[in-house]
């Protein structure tokens, strides 16, 4: 369906974003990693809790939904099947960022989540997470590497992953039921972005 120029309702009980869809098709010019103490752990056969709380950190305030709202079997089948790496950052030993990576199509990697916790937004972590995640993609038979973003997500996304390497090629609209009225995140995450219900 095409929208028609000028505003669409959405109703009411839903959210809604601009979706940004961007690759990089050769492997990006090296950037520094800025100063810091982190490092990246590989976590192999994620446990469903470990994995569930730390999605929850950070992007709760981004109102990340998809995978909360998954049962442990969905949940599982996904982030246990084979071609889906998923590592964590790692600051004083504890997990505060999250890299998941899909290679389940060949020649390909999607960085399917990418995100730090908000104490550690604009310090340089994000930066240090982004190399190591296109060192390990580029070290792989890929030709391309692919991530999408959405205004909901902090709104240094686009620009940051534009600095990274990625260049836009597609934009969708995602309408979803508002993960804040089925329980899925609580009612006051999020809060710049009203509830309308
Ligand atoms: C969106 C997000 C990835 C953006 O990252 P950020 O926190 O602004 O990124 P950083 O602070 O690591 O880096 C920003 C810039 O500041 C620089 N910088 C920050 N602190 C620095 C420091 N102490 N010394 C030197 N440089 C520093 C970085 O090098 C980087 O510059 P560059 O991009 O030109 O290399 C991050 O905010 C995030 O994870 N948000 C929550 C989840 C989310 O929305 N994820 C995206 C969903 S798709």
């Amino acid at each position: 369906m095409i929208l028609p120029d000028g505003y669409s309702d959405i109703p009411a009980g839903k959210i809604a974003a601009i979706v940004t869809h961007l690759e990089m098709t050769a492997r990006p010019a090296h950037r520094a990693d800025p100063a810091g103490s982190w490092s990246l752990r590989k976590v192999d056969a994620p446990a469903l809790t470990w994995y569930r709380d730390l999605f929850r950190r950070v992007g709760e305030n981004w109102l990340w939904f998809s995978r909360a709202r998954m049962s442990d079997a969905e949940l599982a089948a996904i982030i246990h099947a084979a071609g889906i790496e998923v590592y964590a950052l790692v600051v004083d030993g504890r997990d505060e960022g999250l890299l998941e990576l899909d290679f389940r199509e060949p020649g390909q990697c999607e960085l399917v989540y990418f995100g730090v916790t908000g104490n550690l937004i604009g310090t340089g972590a994000a930066r240090f997470l982004m190399n190591r995640a296109l060192e390990i993609a580029w070290s792989r038979d890929v030709r391309r590497v692919w991530v999408h973003t959405c205004t909901l997500d902090h709104p240094s996304a686009l620009a940051f992953y534009q600095r990274s390497g990625f260049r836009a090629f597609r934009r969708q609209i995602e309408l979803a039921a508002d993960p804040r009225l089925d329980g899925t995140l609580p009612r006051d995450a999020a809060r710049h972005v009203p509830i309308i219900d």
